[in-house]
């Protein structure tokens, strides 16, 4: 966990309100990027169902928020019972589902030479797969109650590309189109879908790169820092609250100025 976690000065930066009385739904929150995003809504009022492949980890962030009525439960995306099940238990407990975050990913990094169709479709189908089962469950629940917003997570891996992430890289572009042909289609019911797309975070994959190939990456993002996870986090906040009413079909880069 980054020191922007728990840190208190990026916790006074969560603007308190902005999500009262919403509840809203976050995928592969079991840790890391979503479990910090879970926080962020937390603070800002909203009731938050953490869900996860990892039962374990998703009742333990539940646990670790502030506030009540949070929720823990078992899902994986990339199956449309489970994600169904999921829009179910969060309607049932919180009484609707204003808004739903595509959040859960993994990576298979190995250049194509040594990429075999698992780790690329194994990849494919929980980004992609598990971000259009997402987003097709929360818009239907969305707009029998006359709106709600969709947050995907793309990477600027989908716009740039990564060598040794083909896989991942693809994901994150699909995840792009995913946004914006899914926005052009419910935006007349009131729900919107943006993505986000995180450059260089601080997280356990960042930490775990050799210190000086850290530093040199360091060194080409414009405003001079790594990004926290409460960065990230405070973007999707915005995409989730009333501020971004204006807002569908876009793609947010949370990259402090790299590869734009
Ligand atoms: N870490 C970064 O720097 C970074 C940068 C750009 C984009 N992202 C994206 O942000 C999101 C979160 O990244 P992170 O670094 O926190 O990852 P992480 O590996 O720390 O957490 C991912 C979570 O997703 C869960 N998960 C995996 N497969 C799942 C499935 N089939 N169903 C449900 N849950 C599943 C895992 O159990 C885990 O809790 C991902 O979509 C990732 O691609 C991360």
């Amino acid at each position: 966990m980054s020191a922007a976690t728990t840190g208190t000065e990026a916790e006074a930066q969560t603007p308190p309100g902005l999500l009262t009385a919403k509840t809203v739904v976050i995928t592969g929150a079991g840790r890391g990027i979503g479990r910090d995003m879970a926080r962020a809504m937390a603070l800002s009022g909203a009731t938050v169902v953490v869900a996860d492949v990892d039962l374990g980890s998703a009742q333990e962030t539940a646990g670790l928020l502030p506030g009540t009525g949070h929720l823990g439960v078992a899902c994986d995306v990339t199956s449309e019972e489970s994600v169904s099940a999921l829009a179910d238990a969060a309607t049932e407990a919180a009484g609707g589902i204003d808004v739903w975050v595509n959040n859960a990913g993994i990576t298979r990094d190995r250049v194509m030479r040594k990429m075999s169709v698992e780790d690329f479709t194994a990849v494919l189908q929980v980004h992609v797969l598990g971000a259009w089962l997402g987003t097709r469950a929360a818009s239907a629940r969305m707009r029998e109650r006359g709106g709600g917003s969709i947050v995907n997570m793309s990477s600027i891996s989908g716009k740039v590309g990564n060598p040794g992430q083909t896989n991942y890289s693809a994901a994150k572009a699909g995840i792009v189109g995913l946004t914006k042909a899914a926005a052009k289609e419910v935006a007349r019911h009131g729900v919107r879908v943006n993505a986000i797309q995180p450059g260089l975070i601080d997280t356990d994959m960042t930490r775990a790169m050799p210190p000086d190939v850290l530093q040199e990456k360091i060194g080409e993002v414009p405003l001079g820092r790594i990004g926290t996870v409460r960065d990230v986090a405070h973007a999707a906040l915005f995409l989730a609250s009333d501020l971004s009413a204006y807002i569908t079909g876009t793609v947010i880069e949370v990259s402090g100025g790299r590869h734009i």
